[in-house]
């Protein structure tokens, strides 16, 4: 409240009893007089007497309610607040005007009309009462919430809470009849009611308390526990707003798995700045750790090969493989070591039965041999696939596409579970260097292949283009 504001209630209230004094002390001289008026004016009820009784109820009562007030300044405003230091919650400053003025009232009452028993009256409002009292359940379970909220003291404005699973943090700025009401640390108001607020779990952080607050950092594995620790303390132990009056604490909360784990425990001269405060602390550290040459870690991870000793199944694996490139009859001219090594560079795939393992248009850059299982070589004849060739274990196909650069010339399809070896272009073009038989006996293959391959009336023999496609085949890798 603002000076000229508690000026101006000052004065209001000084004018307020004075015409209420004013209009008490006319109303008890004048009395008799206006008793006369009024009887002579009046031939119909209310009576006279009743009317000068509720004037001096309502005047009383209008005086009573100002000395209500002005106790209620002297008492809150200025004893406790000068005794305690902190303001009275508007709360009981409301139940302590209440209760005295329901006296005052029933004192005035009673001196006024003798003859009307209250006590009676308000016995008789018993039923009243429990219908009013279901009706304002809420409210009076917020009230009554209130009074024990106050009668405990677990916080009063001013400190900091964080109330509720939802976590409501913030500063308490008032307790009313009805709510708690926190100002965030995002500056935003939450209201809670009294009666949710009693049902939870309240952490209190008291204005007038020395709070501690807990900071992490780490550091790597090579920094000296000992340096960090000494280093970080000093560093934050003058910041802005940490207490003086214990030292900070910095000790090692975990061996963690990239680096030591450190919390720093540090008390606040105001907890309500905690955020601000934290924040300072890890920038202090930040320049703590550069000028001491200390490093913070980031997540490390040692590998460790282990090579893995060749087994004898997958020994037996690779003598199949070499059996079965032996046998291939295009790879005649290639020595033992040059099979092994071709083995070794081959992938192994399964198609189901049915499955395409080379379909025709696409592009390809490795050739197959049939391991197990069959294969057929199917062309597309006007919509329809017209079989080709079968081909078994030890036959190879998709040699016409890595050789040439071409797209594939036909679908291959598995005709039962098929296993076959991918042999691709860097692997094919090593032999090529040291074997030319193999380039040439291949043309002749791709040449016999492609005859089958061409739409053509029975019995009109197609040309020899194997010397045409050796020409290519070393254009296509290179070789001379
Ligand atoms: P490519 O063209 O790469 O893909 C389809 C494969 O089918 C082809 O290589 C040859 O390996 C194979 N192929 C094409 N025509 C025949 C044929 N007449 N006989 C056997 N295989 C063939």
């Amino acid at each position: 409240m603002t000076r000229s504001s508690s000026k101006n209630k000052i004065v209001l209230f000084v004018i307020a009893t004075a015409v209420v004094v004013l209009l008490l002390s006319l109303l008890s001289a004048f009395e008799p007089t206006l008793l006369n008026y009024l009887q002579s004016q009046m031939w119909k009820r209310p009576a006279p007497v009743t009317i000068i009784k509720a004037l001096k109820l309502i005047l009383r009562s209008a005086l009573a309610y100002l000395v209500v007030r002005a106790l209620r300044v002297l008492i809150f405003g200025l004893v406790f607040r000068l005794k305690r230091g902190y303001e009275a919650p508007t709360l009981a400053r409301n139940i302590f005007s209440i209760v005295l003025f329901a006296i005052f009232f029933m004192a005035i009452f009673s001196n006024l009309y003798e003859d009307i028993n209250l006590g009676g009256l308000l016995t008789t409002s018993a039923i009243f009462g429990v219908i009013l009292g279901l009706a304002l359940q809420d409210t009076l379970g917020n009230f009554f919430a209130g009074i024990s909220l106050h009668a405990d003291r677990p916080f009063q404005v001013g400190d900091v809470v964080s109330i509720g699973h939802e976590h409501h943090t913030g500063v308490v700025e008032g307790i009313t009849w009805r709510a708690i009401k926190i100002r965030t640390f995002q500056n935003h108001l939450v209201l809670l009611s009294n009666s949710s607020v009693a049902k939870e779990a309240i952490e209190v952080c008291p204005r007038n308390n020395l709070n501690a607050r807990l900071v992490y950092f780490s550091s790597l594995y090579t920094d000296s526990p000992a340096k960090a620790i000494h280093i970080i303390r000093e560093a934050i132990r003058e910041a802005d707003n940490v207490s003086q009056v214990i030292t900070p604490i910095v000790r090692i909360r975990n061996l963690g798995e990239s680096g030591i784990e450190y919390e720093i425990k540090y008390w606040l001269v105001d907890y309500a700045r905690y955020n601000d405060t934290d924040a300072l602390l890890r920038q202090r550290i930040w320049y703590a750790f550069r000028r001491a040459g200390l490093t913070f870690n980031f997540p490390t991870r040692t590998v460790k090969f282990e090579r893995k000793p060749r087994t004898a199944a997958a020994e037996s694996d690779h003598d199949a493989l070499v059996e079965r490139l032996s046998a291939v009859d295009v790879f005649a001219p290639l020595s033992v070591e040059e099979i092994a090594t071709l083995a070794r560079a081959t992938a192994r795939h399964v198609f189901a039965h049915g499955e395409v393992v080379i379909r025709a248009g696409d592009s390809g850059s490795s050739m197959f041999v049939v391991h197990h299982g069959r294969v057929q070589v199917e062309v597309n004849d006007g919509g329809r696939f017209r079989p080709l060739a079968v081909l078994n274990q030890g036959d190879f196909f998709g040699e016409m596409a890595l050789f040439t650069g071409e797209p594939r010339t036909a679908n291959v399809v598995a005709l039962e579970e098929t296993e076959v070896l991918e042999i691709g272009h860097e692997a094919m073009k090593e032999l090529f260097d040291t074997n030319p038989d193999l380039v040439e006996s291949l043309s002749h293959i791709i040449s016999e292949r492609r005859r089958g391959l061409a739409d053509r009336p029975e019995g009109s023999p197609l040309p020899d283009e194997s010397a045409g496609i050796l020409v290519s085949i070393k254009r296509f890798f290179g070789l001379r």
